[in-house]
């Protein structure tokens, strides 16, 4: 009887315990408060040789040699490989030389194998700027050395509702290419590409939007198909203005959110039913434990050998950057990591999983 009341009270502790926000402290002695209900799983366990700062990143497996390589922001567009996904990777060069990029920075790169040959999009912007380009380079292997940029697809300046970055390749289902893009000022939208994937064709339409203040960040978006509908993902909040000593209100910084549509052009709707064009969004990512504004994610199909069926299966990974909460930099926005997860599809909605290798 006794031991039971004192189960039931460790129960209801461990229970009441889960519900309340939680209090990491970290390297240099300060208390960050996490949000209630983070139950997102850890990322994978990784090394990172020479590269401290992962960020907008975009992977894809080369099939020949069954090598990966990643793709990050900074460095003119860093390219890393690895022969596994839990490393090490190695920084081996850069998409763009460093003439091309200035000036302003090269930022979120797309990584994609499509007619025989990958392409990379990539945009050149500065912090706080409408004045921006999206680009795509092209090339047979990815190897640093072989990349042909092939320019500008879009741009943008102050005379438009939206700011051309943060670009990601995607099919519709006429097969037709497209391009979703955008951060704060009218937030997502999406164009037509001709058909060499370097052109557009039309003109932007916007899908998702926060109407809380004008502009309010949504960006870094991301269109994935999965069973009948496409999903929507993009990153909310503050990415990289903060520090250890000014963080943002807990769920103020950066975040993963998702809607989903039986088109790929919308409407995209959250799991509440609220639509993306009007605030709307479900969080399936946020910080917990050393993972802090985690975000700027992307997707790709892995395969891999499975030794327990002895087959070569196929999963699609779940790829973002974070800025670890703990380690010789806490919260500095100039170090962050790489995140990667498996993802769940069964309920209809993208729920991560803790990814093995
Ligand atoms: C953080 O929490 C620890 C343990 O509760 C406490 O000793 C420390 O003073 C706190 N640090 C700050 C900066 O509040
Ligand atoms: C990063 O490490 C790899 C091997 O681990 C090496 O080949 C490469 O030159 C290094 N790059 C830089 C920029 O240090
Ligand atoms: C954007 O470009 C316009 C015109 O080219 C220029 O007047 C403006 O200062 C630029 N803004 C920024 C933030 O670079
Ligand atoms: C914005 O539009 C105005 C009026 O059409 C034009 O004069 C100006 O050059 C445009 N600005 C840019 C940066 O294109
Ligand atoms: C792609 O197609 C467009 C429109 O036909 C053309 O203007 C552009 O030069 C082409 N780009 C490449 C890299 O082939
Ligand atoms: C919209 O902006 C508000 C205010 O910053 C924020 O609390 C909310 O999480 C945002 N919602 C989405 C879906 O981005
Ligand atoms: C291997 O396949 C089995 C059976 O489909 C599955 O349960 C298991 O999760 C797979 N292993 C990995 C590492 O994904
Ligand atoms: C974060 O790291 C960068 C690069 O090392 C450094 O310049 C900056 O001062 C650091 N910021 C803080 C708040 O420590």
């Amino acid at each position: 009887m006794y031991s039971l009341t004192l189960l039931s009270l460790l129960l209801v502790s461990v229970l009441t315990a889960e519900a309340l926000p939680t209090t990491t402290t970290t390297a240099d002695g300060l208390n960050y408060t996490f949000p209630a209900g983070a139950h997102w799983p850890d990322p994978l366990p990784i090394t990172v040789n020479n590269y401290s700062y992962i960020h907008d990143p975009s992977m894809i497996k080369r099939q020949s040699d069954g090598k990966y390589f990643l793709f990050s922001s900074g460095n003119s567009v860093g390219i890393l490989s690895t022969d596994s996904l839990s490393g090490p990777y190695a920084l081996v060069g850069s998409l763009l030389s460093n003439s091309v990029a200035p000036p302003g920075e090269a930022w979120a790169p797309d990584a994609h194998y499509e007619n025989n040959q990958f392409y990379c999009y990539y945009a050149i912007s500065t912090s706080g700027s409408q004045n921006s380009t999206i680009g795509v380079a092209t090339s047979d292997s990815m190897d640093p050395g072989t990349w042909t940029n092939q320019g500008k697809v879009l741009s943008s300046n102050t005379n438009d509702t939206y700011n051309a970055i943060d670009p990601n390749l995607f099919f519709d289902g006429n097969n037709t290419p497209y391009l979703s893009f955008g951060s704060s000022w009218d937030d997502i939208f999406q164009i037509q590409l001709t058909s060499n994937l370097s052109a557009t064709a039309g003109s932007p339409k916007q899908v998702a939007h926060n109407a809380t203040k004008n502009p309010e960040i949504e960006e870094g978006s991301f269109v994935w198909k999965n069973g009948n509908f496409y999903y929507l993902f993009f990153s909310a909040g503050d990415c990289c203005t903060f520090s250890a000593s000014n963080l943002p209100a807990p769920g103020g910084e950066y975040h993963v959110v998702v809607g989903r549509s039986e088109s790929a052009h919308g409407p995209f709707i959250d799991q509440a039913g609220v639509p993306l064009l009007q605030t709307g969004g479900t969080t399936i990512l946020g910080s917990h434990g050393r993972v802090y504004a985690p975000g700027g994610e992307s997707i790709f199909t892995d395969t891999y050998y499975n030794s327990s069926t002895s087959s070569w299966q196929e999963r699609d990974i779940f790829v973002y950057h974070y800025v670890p909460a703990d380690g010789p930099h806490p919260y500095n926005t100039s170090y962050a990591d790489l995140g990667l997860n498996g993802i769940d599809w069964s309920t209809g909605w993208p729920v991560l999983t803790e990814l093995q290798v």
